[in-house]
C-alpha cells in the first residue's frame, strides 16, 4: 500500500516515514522543506534501507499535487504539513490559515475526485484550551483556542468530519500532546530553526551553551511545584500510534464514514522543573534558568487520557521521560557533529 505522508521530512513525519518503511508501507513525500532540510531524506534512507519517494514542493500547488496522485496509486494520507509556530501564527494569521487549511482542502479535493479513503490528520491538545477536568479524554469540549495556530487545527478537525460524512471516508484525527525527544539511531529530531518556543528545544540547546539560560515561564501555578504541567510524549512512539490507526482504518472495509478521534499522551503530567531535573540526571548535564513571569496564553495543565487509543488502537506510550530527553542529547551531538 502507498501511503502519501505530506510534511514527511519534518519532525514527527520523518519519524512515522521511518515507522511506515518499517512495517513495509511503500511512502511518498510531499514536503516543501519550509521547516525541514533534505539531509532527513538521506537519514531515513540510512535508518530503514528504504528510499521513500520524495517531491519537493508546496501543497499549495495543486497542479503539482494533481500530478502526485496521477503518478501513484495512493492508498491514504497522513498530512503532517502545517506551519505550527505558536508565536508566529499570531503575527501572521492569514498566511497560516492559508497554508494550513489550504493544504488540507487540496488534498482532500483529490481525496473526492479520486474516492480514496483513509485520512490522518496531526491536531493538537490545543483543541481543548484549559480543559476543567484531567485527564482529558476525546469527549472533552472543545474550546476556540485562543491562538491562529489552534484554531486552524479546530478547523481543520471540522473540515475533515463534513468530508467524511458527505463522501463517506475514513479519517483519523490525532490530538498530540507534547511531542519530544528524537531517533534512538540519533539521526532525526526537531531541527532548531530560530530561537525555539518550545521548552525541551530551548532545555537542549541551554545544556549545550546555545543559550544562556533557560527562563522558566511561571512559579506560581497551582501545581506540584509552581510551574506549568503538561503530557510530554516520545516520538517514536507518537509515530508507532500513526502506524496503528492507519491499520484500523485499512482493516475497516464497510462503506460508513469513520471519525476516529484520539488523544496521544502517556497519561502522565510532568512540571517545567520535572522536565529540566529529569534531562539533567538523563544527561548527566547543567541546564542554567531563571524564573520568569508567565507567557502570554499559557495553560496550567494538560495530560491525557489514553485509554482510547490503548483500547481501539492497541497503542501506548512506552517510553520514560528520562529515556525520551536521552535521546534529545543524542540528536544534539549529531548537530553539532554536522556543524563543526
Ligand atoms: P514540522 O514543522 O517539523 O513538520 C512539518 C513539515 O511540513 C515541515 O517539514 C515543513 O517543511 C512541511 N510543510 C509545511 N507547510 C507545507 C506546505 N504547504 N507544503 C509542503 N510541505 C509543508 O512540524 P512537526 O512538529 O513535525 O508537526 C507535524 C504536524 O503535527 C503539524 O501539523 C503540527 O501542527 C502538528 N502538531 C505538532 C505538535 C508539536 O509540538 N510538534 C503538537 C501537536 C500537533
Ligand atoms: C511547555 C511548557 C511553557 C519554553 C505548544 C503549543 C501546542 C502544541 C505543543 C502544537 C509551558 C514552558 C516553554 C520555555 C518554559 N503544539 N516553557 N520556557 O505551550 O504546552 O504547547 O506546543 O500543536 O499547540 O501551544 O508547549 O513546549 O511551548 O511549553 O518555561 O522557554 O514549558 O510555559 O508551560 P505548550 P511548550
Amino acid at each position: 500500500m502507498t501511503i502519501l505522508v505530506t510534511g514527511g521530512l519534518g519532525y514527527i513525519g520523518s519519524h512515522t516515514v521511518v515507522e511506515l518503511l518499517n512495517n513495509d508501507f511503500e511512502v511518498v513525500i510531499v514536503d516543501d522543506l519550509s521547516n525541514s532540510e533534505r539531509f532527513i531524506l538521506n537519514n531515513i534512507q540510512e535508518i530503514t534501507g528504504k528510499k521513500p519517494v520524495f517531491y519537493p514542493f508546496d501543497l499549495r500547488r495543486k497542479e503539482l499535487l494533481a500530478q502526485v496522485f496521477d503518478a501513484h496509486q495512493i492508498d491514504g494520507c497522513i498530512n503532517f504539513a502545517a506551519s505550527k509556530a505558536v508565536g508566529e501564527s499570531q503575527l501572521k494569521p492569514v498566511d497560516y490559515y492559508e497554508n494550513n487549511l489550504f493544504s488540507l482542502i487540496n488534498i482532500l479535493q483529490e481525496f473526492k475526485t479520486r474516492e480514496i479513503s483513509n485520512f490522518i490528520f496531526s491536531s493538537s491538545c490545543t483543541v481543548y484550551g484549559q480543559a476543567d477536568v484531567m485527564p482529558i479524554d476525546e469527549n472533552a469540549p472543545l474550546k476556540m483556542p485562543e491562538s491562529v495556530y489552534g484554531k486552524t487545527k479546530q478547523m481543520g478537525e471540522q473540515i475533515l468530519i463534513d468530508f467524511a460524512k458527505a463522501y463517506h471516508r475514513k479519517i483519523s484525527v490525532l490530538r498530540y500532546f507534547n511531542p519530544i525527544g528524537a531517533h534512538p539511531s540519533g539521526k532525526l529530531g526537531e531541527l532548531p530553526i530560530g530561537v525555539p518556543d518550545n521548552l525541551v528545544p530551548y532545555v537542549m540547546q541551554t545544556a549545550a551553551g546555545i543559550r544562556e539560560k533557560l527562563s522558566i515561564w511561571g512559579d506560581n501555578y497551582p501545581t506540584q511545584d509552581g510551574t506549568a504541567v503538561r503530557d510530554y510524549i516520545y516520538v517514536v512512539d507518537l509515530a508507532k500510534a500513526h502506524v496503528a490507526a492507519l491499520k484500523k482504518l485499512i482493516e475497516d472495509t464497510s462503506a460508513e464514514a469513520v471519525v476516529d478521534t484520539y488523544n496521544l499522551g502517556t497519561g502522565k503530567g510532568s512540571s517545567v522543573l520535572e522536565v529540566v531535573k529529569a534531562f539533567e540526571k538523563a544527561n548527566n548535564v547543567e541546564v542554567p534558568y531563571k524564573i520568569c513571569s508567565r507567557r502570554e496564553g499559557d495553560i496550567t495543565i494538560a495530560y491525557a487520557n489514553p485509554e482510547k487509543a490503548e483500547r481501539e488502537l492497541n497503542w501506548k506510550s512506552e517510553t520514560s521521560l528520562e529515556e525520551s530527553l536521552r535521546t534529545v542529547w543524542e540528536w544534539q551531538k549529531y548537530l553539532n557533529a554536522r556543524n563543526s
